[in-house]
């Protein structure tokens, strides 16, 4: 439930998705959707709500965690170009599942989101780019936006003021390249999703080299609880530096999946035995991997991590999107390992050789692993591809793809020696 006060909130993000029919604009507005709209158009300018937004220490929850009022303040005013704004509903990190629910349950927060953060940034033209394989949710964004022009929620005049914008879904055709920013902006433009140098980064030059913001699904989604509550009464929600509540997709050998809106700084292993029911089989999990395949793995040891941006960077990995594998004693993984370099290998859109040819190379060698058909050097060259191309690459794809790899080696040697062909160097 949401509160005004900070130690009451359960749900933000999630506060109305149980809600029955409240897709229907009808129903979301009983339900208190767009109920600060008003307040917020007629009562707040762009400064006070960028400040707002920094206040509420909101970091961005698409993976980077970068905080999402100080990127706002970094788009220019006044160059004479429009200012764009695109949701990133791309959502293809693998274990990652949190976004869909927004759009499928209450896709009206997100539009409320996106029409509040627009008129933050002086935007006419925003855009929400959606994977392709979300057909359910891209259809009930869309119907959900139609009846909000219906309410003059979107378009000419909002709600009889002078702010005006536009709104439209971009279907995209299922690359994972496509969720990184820059990639998303080109496809967007009609090219091939490749990911571009940086900087300059998006603020200054992004969708048509205009100041564009590209914000994460839930991050845009949790704008209107803070400026209807206020920045102070989110930054007092979780921990300093790690505030408010986030989603976090739980999937794998725990005994009830699924996603969970928690505060900042809960431990993993409070998520996962209180909230989760526990592991399937054993006590403690043999790997987590806390934010998303692409993150570094973390062991037992780590178990009562907190789930905050800063914790886990100490304990080696990252929060990333709040996806969280588990598996138990039972996990094969090789297998694991294998099928994650065959998804980079297949991902990867081939523009900086480093990570073109290393997944290729990460792909096969754990084929013939898988296959007990490995040897010493194969795993020697394993871990040089991993190591060599990690940080070389335009976009971080190459980081991700050499995670699993260097996890799986560094924390169980021991599984893949088991696994070679005997005698063989
Ligand atoms: C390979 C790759 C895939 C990504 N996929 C997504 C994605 O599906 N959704 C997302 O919000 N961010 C994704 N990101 C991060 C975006 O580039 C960007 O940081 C994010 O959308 C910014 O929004 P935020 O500040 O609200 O987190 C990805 C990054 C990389 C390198």
């Amino acid at each position: 439930m949401i509160s005004s006060d900070p130690k009451q909130v359960k749900a933000i993000c999630f506060d109305r998705v149980h809600l029955e029919g409240q897709t229907g604009l009808e129903v979301a507005r009983k339900n208190g959707a767009y109920k600060f709209l008003p307040t917020v158009l007629k009562d707040f300018d762009s400064e006070q709500i960028v400040d707002e937004v920094k206040k509420s220490g909101l970091r961005g929850r698409g993976g980077a965690g970068f905080p999402t009022g100080l990127k706002w303040s970094f788009v220019p005013r006044n160059t004479g170009k429009p200012t764009y704004l695109l949701c990133n509903a791309d959502e293809g990190e693998p274990g990652t599942f949190k976004d869909r629910d927004i759009m499928r349950y209450d896709p009206h927060l997100l539009i409320e989101g996106m029409i509040m953060a627009g008129f933050a940034l002086g935007v006419k033209d925003a855009y929400i780019y959606i994977r392709g394989e979300f057909l359910h949710e891209a259809n009930v964004m869309d119907a959900a936006i139609e009846e909000a022009y219906s309410a003059n929620l979107l378009g000419e005049s909002i709600l009889g003021t002078d702010f005006s914008m536009n709104l439209t879904v971009h279907r995209g055709a299922g690359a994972y390249i496509c969720g990184e920013e820059t990639a998303l902006i080109e496809s967007l433009e009609g090219r091939p999703g490749r990911p571009r140098f940086k900087p300059p980064f998006p603020a200054v030059e992004g969708f048509y080299r205009c100041p564009t913001v590209v914000n994460n699904v839930e991050t845009l989604a949790t704008v209107p609880a803070i400026l209807e509550f206020g920045g102070d009464w989110h930054a007092a929600i979780g921990v300093p530096n790690n505030t408010g509540l986030k989603i976090f997709s739980v999937s794998g050998h725990v005994n009830k999946p699924g996603n969970y809106e928690v505060p900042m700084g809960t431990s993993l292993k409070v998520l996962i035995e209180e909230y989760c029911g526990g592991l399937q089989h054993g006590t403690v999990p043999k790997v987590i991997i806390p934010g998303g395949s692409s993150t570094p793995w973390l062991t037992a040891e780590h178990y009562d991590t907190p789930l905050t941006y800063d914790a886990m960077m100490k304990a080696g990995s990252m929060l990333g999107s709040g996806a969280i594998i588990v598996m138990d004693e039972t996990a094969d993984l090789i297998a694991l390992t294998r099928r994650l370099a065959h998804f980079y290998a297949h991902e990867s859109c081939g523009q900086c050789t480093p990570c073109r040819e290393g997944t290729g190379w990460l792909e096969r060698i754990m084929n013939r692993v898988e296959a007990g058909q490995g040897c010493k050097k194969d795993v020697e060259v394993l871990n040089d591809a991993a190591v060599h191309m990690a940080g070389r690459t335009i976009c971080a794809l190459a980081d991700g793809a050499s995670a699993p790899i260097l996890s799986l080696l560094k924390h169980f040697p021991e599984v893949v020696e088991e696994r070679l062909m005997e005698n063989a160097e």
